[in-house]
Formats: structure tokens, sequence, C-alpha cells
């Protein structure tokens, strides 16, 4: 986000006070944001907070720097448009362009990406008016970020609470990125797998989903139609991705083989589990022997066999390496019948968590794409620009 910049309409609702701490992530995040409010919106949170946390003028009416025709300026100095909270009221005058105050006449002369995420009291949001005034928007192009179901602060249960923060980010930057992937159906694999000998104790490995679902996350922003397959983690998901999660290597293997054999581009960042304990005791094992032997089977490898049918599929595969890290991965490339593979730096703290990553895409007999050192978002962008670069040379 950093640079973006982005004007944020709050509209008089008691989620106002979300735009506020949505205004503070953006920043923090690097983009410029320029607040507009309405007269009812200043009566939930004062200017003043926006102010201090863009550091800049916040503003409320079309007369407050008339001079500098902020209604035009604004809009043409942005990348994109929110209205958080929309209420009924600002909806139904979008729908029907009417501009009696900043905010509506600034959305009526923006020639940027729009977004508005209405929040209101249930019975409102669901008035035939309202969903009418929607389709209405959305017709034009403008992104509706749909409310979502929950407490509202009448007391009551229903749908009307403002959009999540990650759901409104999302869509920010989405509306911002070329859609690349528009339409393509994309599989990602992530996390590790858990293979279990007893009800509590089983072997696994350090990943953490990081990568895949940086991965993921950076697909549905080009507009892919993304579904994750990912192994056990407290990290949560990406908004916008279908997320299909399994425990053990074989849970994986179903999931990734039962996807559309239509799957245009998949990339397994799992760290799948080679072997298995051969056998699983229903009960948990007694302290007491003063060693324990476990034997292990091998578990399928999902990609290998996925490569068997692949079709027309792209298939990009992870080399997890300690040594000798190209050799091997070439080595991985071949033996997977694959299109492409990122190798995957593993010594010592590196690859695994949520830090920094380094990568290299490698795919035929020599081709080679440094994609550097850096957080894993910024690594899944430059991974899917050089996939994208690959299929469009292939
Ligand atoms: N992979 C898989 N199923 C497995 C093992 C690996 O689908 N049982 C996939 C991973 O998701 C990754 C690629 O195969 O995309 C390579 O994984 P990696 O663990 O580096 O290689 P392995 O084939 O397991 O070889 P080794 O462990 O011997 O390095």
């Amino acid at each position: 986000m950093k640079g973006m910049r982005v004007f944020l309409g709050v509209t008089g609702g008691i989620a106002a006070y979300k735009a506020a701490a949505l205004t503070s992530t953006l920043v923090q995040r690097g983009a410029v944001v320029d607040v507009v409010m309405t007269a009812e919106a200043e009566r939930f949170v004062a200017p003043l907070t926006f102010a201090s946390l863009t550091g800049r003028p916040v503003y409320t009416s079309l007369w407050d720097a008339p001079e500098r025709i902020p209604h035009i300026r604004l809009v043409r100095e942005a990348n994109v448009a929110l209205v958080a909270p929309a209420t009924a009221n600002c909806i139904a005058k979008l729908a029907l362009g009417v501009a009696d105050d900043l905010l509506t006449t600034a959305i009526l002369a923006a020639r940027i990406p729009i977004a508005i995420a209405p929040a209101m009291n249930a019975a409102m949001y669901e008035q035939t008016s309202n969903l009418e005034h929607l389709a209405a928007l959305r017709d034009r192009g403008y992104a509706i970020v749909e409310p979502e179901e929950g407490y509202l602060a009448e007391g009551e249960r229903g749908v009307g609470r403002l959009a999540s923060e990650e759901r409104l980010l999302q869509t920010l930057e989405r509306l911002v990125t070329p859609q690349t992937l528009s339409g393509v159906s994309v599989l990602v694999t992530g996390g590790p797998t858990r293979e279990a000998f007893d009800p509590v104790r089983f072997v696994s490995n350090a990943s953490t989903g990081a990568t895949g679902i940086a991965i993921a996350r950076e697909a549905a922003r080009r507009g892919a139609d993304v579904t994750l397959v990912l192994g056990p983690t407290l990290l949560a998901p990406p908004e916008g991705v279908r997320t299909v999660r399994v425990t053990t290597a074989r849970e994986m293997r179903e999931a990734v083989l039962g996807q559309s054999p239509d799957t245009e581009i998949v990339v397994a960042s799992a760290a799948v589990a080679d072997w298995r304990p051969s056998e699983f005791s229903e009960k948990k094992g007694k302290k007491g022997p003063p060693s324990l032997d476990v034997t292990f089977v091998s578990n399928p490898d999902v990609l290998a066999e996925l490569a068997e049918r692949k079709g027309k599929t792209m298939l990009v595969g992870f080399a997890a390496e300690t040594h000798e890290h190209e050799e091997n991965a070439r080595e991985k490339l071949r033996r997977k019948h694959l299109d492409a593979i990122a190798v995957n730096d593993v010594r010592g703290e590196r690859g695994f968590g949520t830090g920094e990553n380094a990568l290299v895409l490698l795919w035929g007999n020599d081709g080679r794409k440094d994609l550097g050192s850096a957080d894993k978002a910024t690594l899944a962008a430059r991974l899917w620009d050089a996939i994208e670069e690959l299929r469009r040379c292939s």
C-alpha cells in the first residue's frame, strides 16, 4: 500500500469509529489518506481524530477551502475511493446522483475505482430500496463490500455490520491492482502437514503457512479464482480465497486431487511431511520406557501425483533445501515434471515463519530468475510476476 492515495468518505453511522482504525492501518502501511466526513459523521467521531491519524486536513464541507475546489482535487489526487461506513441515505444519494454535500459531490466527480461499504441496522439494509440502490451502484462498476452478520449497535443481530478491516483493505488493494489473473483458476497448497502417532503426539515441520497464504492472497488480489489447501497453522487464511483445511498429507492429497481438472495454475508451497508413523495408537502412550521406537512409512507425493494427471495445468513447486539448493531443485523440477520450481533456503530460521525469505525460480533446462530477499508479501508478488511472464512465453 506504500504510496497509495486513498479518498476515504465517512458517513454518519456508529461504525464511523471503525473508519478511524482503518485509517490508522492504511497510514501504517504507507498509504496517504484524505478523509471527507459528512456532517452526521462528525456527530460520531471528531475530524480531529482523522486529522491526527493522517497528518492531513480533514474536509467536512464543500465550503471548507473553496478556492482549492476540494470535491474535484481530492478525487483527482487519489488512486481509489472508499465510503466506509456508507449509510442508506448516502447510498441512495450516490445511486440517484444527488450531490448535496462534499462527499457525494466528490464521488460524483470521481473517475477512480470506488468501493462502498454499507453499515446499518439489518432492517434498513434489507429494505428493497437500499438493495436496489446497491444493485444500481454495482452495475455501474462500484465495488460493494457487503456488510457482515453479527451483533448490531441496537443490541440486535443481523446483516449490517461494517465489513472487516481485512476485507476493506483487500478491496482497496484489488481495486488498484491490475487484474492480470482475472478469471484464472489457481490452486495453492501451504503450511505443514501433521502426522500423528497417538491422539496428542505428531511429527510435523516448522512451516507456518505464511508463504502459501501470501501467494494465495496475491493471486486473489490480481483477480484469480483461488483455492488454498492449507495445513495446520494459527495464521488466518486470506479473505476472498476458498480455503480447505487439512491436517495430514493424505488429506492434502485428497483435497488437491479432488479439485477441478480445469485448474490453470497450481503453486505447491506446502511443506508436506514425507513420512508418517506406520501405526496410530488410539490411547495416549504413557511415560515409562526410556526410549520410543516409531516406524515411519512414506506419504504420497501430492505434487508428483498431480503432475501425472496434469493436462494443461501449469505446476509450480517449491523446493525447501539446506544445501546444493539449485542442483537439488533442478532435480525435483525434472523428477516431478514441473513447469517451474521456487527454491527456498531453509537453513536455520530462514524460510519458515512470517519474516523475510529468499527465492530463486527455476524452469526448463536453464531458466532462472532470482526473486531476491524480501518479506513474504513482496516475494509472492514477484513470484506471480514471474509466473505470469512464463505463462505469456509458453
Ligand atoms: N510435495 C508434495 N508431497 C510430498 C512432498 C513434497 O506435494 N509428499 C511438494 C511440495 O509441496 C513442494 C515439492 O513437492 O512443492 C518439493 O517438496 P520438498 O519437500 O522440497 O521435496 P521432496 O520431494 O519432499 O524432497 P526432499 O524432502 O527429499 O528434499
